[in-house]
């Protein structure tokens, strides 16, 4: 997501190819019983495969208004959205809504296993909503990245009023959808929305599942050091050893690049696509490993998995394995090397590791999105002053700024989030569930404790980055089903209370 180095939920070549056989259908032509195209995917997320052998849904396209909130902009955009109505009762069942976060669609439906694991028992139609500028929902089509003024649609506010719109206009038009009670879920930027949708729009959506939603990830209301800081528990959890040769190597890695041969010795440790040149290239390959680590712990899932790279179980576990004795010199960094190759190759399929890649050149607009909304609204302050397993990272605001001026003309409004989201004053909405797994980085600026009876804080002891929103799994820890079952308890408490109201 950001600091220099950091992402959320970057999506990656391999996530954006799937569905490709969508054909287009308006949803204004929406009749209950047309034959919308159903794509059929052969697999799940979780390595579990669904009985019925995958995910179906169909594929609709709304027309968005560009502009919510001035009335100059009459233009619209086709937004991509999937609906699998499938298990839903239609006398008043259920809308569980995906608040779409800054990637493609289906790639958060293929990775949100948990909906579709109780849509059946709720007898609930799911709806995954894709965020504006991301996947197929660009405004201004091929365009739309070309310059910054057609940028300047893409924030928070103009995503929840499309979110509030959709939901609109499913219920007046979908036969039995009108009474239905609608609840939100996203996970990480999409489990922001999720509960921002529930703060904004509490006439739309009835309650939000927010899940690892750093919504205090920002100036003022976390401290910028907080996410190194539970990057490193996490990484202690697997072993103080591990984490000791760590921060040990970034100095190991600075006196071996200045000795003779010392490039040559880093690039073949590491298996890297092309050799380090400088002190600059050193300072980036150091802040690529950064962001392995980082991302090794968003995905420290307990069995094996492909969200942001195919993994093993564990695999922190498995990256300690390669350090777990005082390593130092040369030594540590092949072990290090081995690291590398379990994050960067675990399928063997990596020819070379190439520590240049910023993901823009993937030809995924996400991240380029991001990129843009971090210059903008979701300015998030991080900082290591050189403890545990990580060197000093300062946090400097108006550098920040700078850069994004540079690149976008526009700069970050640091305060901007915090007083537009309430930001701790939650106790003035309900409803909302924030779960973070302790494992997860993006815990530091999550909804920790409970704030009311009704705004909850559920933790996952050994959880990852929304490990509960992933499918279930034969290997899933206690922890995180004892987490769904509070979940599923508080929604069907809320969609209870709806019924008896309405
Ligand atoms: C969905 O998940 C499966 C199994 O992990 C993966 O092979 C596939 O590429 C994913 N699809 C998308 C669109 O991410
Ligand atoms: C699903 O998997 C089966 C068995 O691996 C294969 O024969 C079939 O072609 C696949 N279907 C699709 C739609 O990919
Ligand atoms: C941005 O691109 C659009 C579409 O090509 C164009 O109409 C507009 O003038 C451009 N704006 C700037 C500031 O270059
Ligand atoms: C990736 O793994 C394969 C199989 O073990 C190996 O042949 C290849 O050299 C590895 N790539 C890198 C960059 O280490
Ligand atoms: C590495 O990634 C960069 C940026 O994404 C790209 O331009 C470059 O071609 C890649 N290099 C290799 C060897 O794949
Ligand atoms: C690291 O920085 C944070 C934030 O400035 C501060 O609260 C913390 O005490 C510092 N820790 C150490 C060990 O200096």
């Amino acid at each position: 997501m950001t600091g220099k180095v950091v992402k959320m939920a970057m999506v990656t070549t391999k996530c954006l190819v799937l569905f490709l056989c969508c054909s287009l259908s308006h949803v204004n032509s929406w009749q209950q019983d047309q034959q919308l195209p159903i794509v059929k995917n052969n697999e799940t997320s979780s390595g579990k495969l669904n009985s019925n052998g995958g995910y179906s849904y169909k594929t609709l396209y709304y027309d968005q208004q560009i502009d919510h909130f001035g009335f100059t902009n009459g233009q619209t955009f086709k937004q991509r959205i999937l609906v699998a109505d499938q298990f839903w009762n239609r006398n008043g069942g259920p809308i569980f809504f995906y608040t779409g976060n800054e990637g493609d669609i289906d790639w958060f439906c293929n990775n949100t296993g948990f909906m579709w694991d109780i849509a059946p028992e709720f007898n609930a139609m799911l709806v995954f909503a894709e965020h504006r500028y991301y996947g197929e929902s660009l405004p201004f089509g091929q365009d739309t990245y070309k310059n910054v003024s057609l940028l300047n649609y893409l924030t928070s506010e103009q995503a929840l009023a499309d979110f509030a719109e959709n939901i609109r206009y499913l219920k007046t038009t979908i036969p039995g959808a009108e009474n239905s009670a609608v609840v939100a879920f996203g996970g990480s930027y999409g489990g922001m929305l999720a509960a921002w949708l529930r703060i904004k729009y509490p006439n739309v959506i009835i309650g939000a599942l927010a899940s690892s939603a750093p919504i205090w990830q920002f100036t003022d209301l976390t401290p910028c050091n907080a996410f190194y800081d539970v990057t490193s528990k996490t990484w202690l959890d697997a072993s103080t050893t591990c984490v000791e040769n760590v921060h040990r190597s970034y100095n190991v890695l600075a006196t071996i690049a200045e000795s003779a041969g010392g490039f040559e010795f880093i690039q073949k440790a590491f298996g890297l696509c092309t050799p380090l040149a400088s002190k600059y290239d050193l300072e980036t390959f150091m802040d690529f490993l950064v962001e392995m680590y980082t991302d090794l712990a968003m995905v420290n899932y307990p069995y094996p998995a492909s969200f942001l790279a195919d993994l093993p179980a564990w695999p922190i576990k498995v990256a300690c394995s390669y350090l777990s004795d005082p390593l130092d010199g040369k030594p540590l960094l092949a072990a290090l090397g081995k690291v590398t190759n379990l994050y960067y190759n675990f399928t063997g399929n990596t020819n070379c590791v190439n520590w240049t890649d910023d993901g823009s050149a993937d030809a995924s607009l996400g991240t380029k999105g991001w990129d843009y909304q971090s210059c903008t609204e979701m300015v998030m302050p991080m900082c290591s002053n050189n403890t545990n397993m990580f060197y000093n990272i300062p946090w400097d605001f108006q550098e920040v700024s700078d850069k994004c001026f540079e690149k976008y003309k526009v700069r970050p409004r640091e305060n901007w989030v915090a007083l537009e989201y309430w930001a701790k004053q939650l106790k003035e909405t309900s409803n909302i569930i924030f779960s973070n797994g302790l494992y997860d980085p993006w815990s530091s600026g999550g909804v920790m404790e409970s704030i009311s009876d009704t705004v909850v804080a559920i933790q996952i002891p050994y959880g990852a980055h929304h490990l509960d929103l992933r499918g279930s799994n034969p290997l899933d820890t206690r922890a995180v089903i004892s987490a769904r079952i509070q979940e599923k308890n508080i929604i069907r408490n809320w969609l209870k209370i709806t019924y008896i109201n309405g």
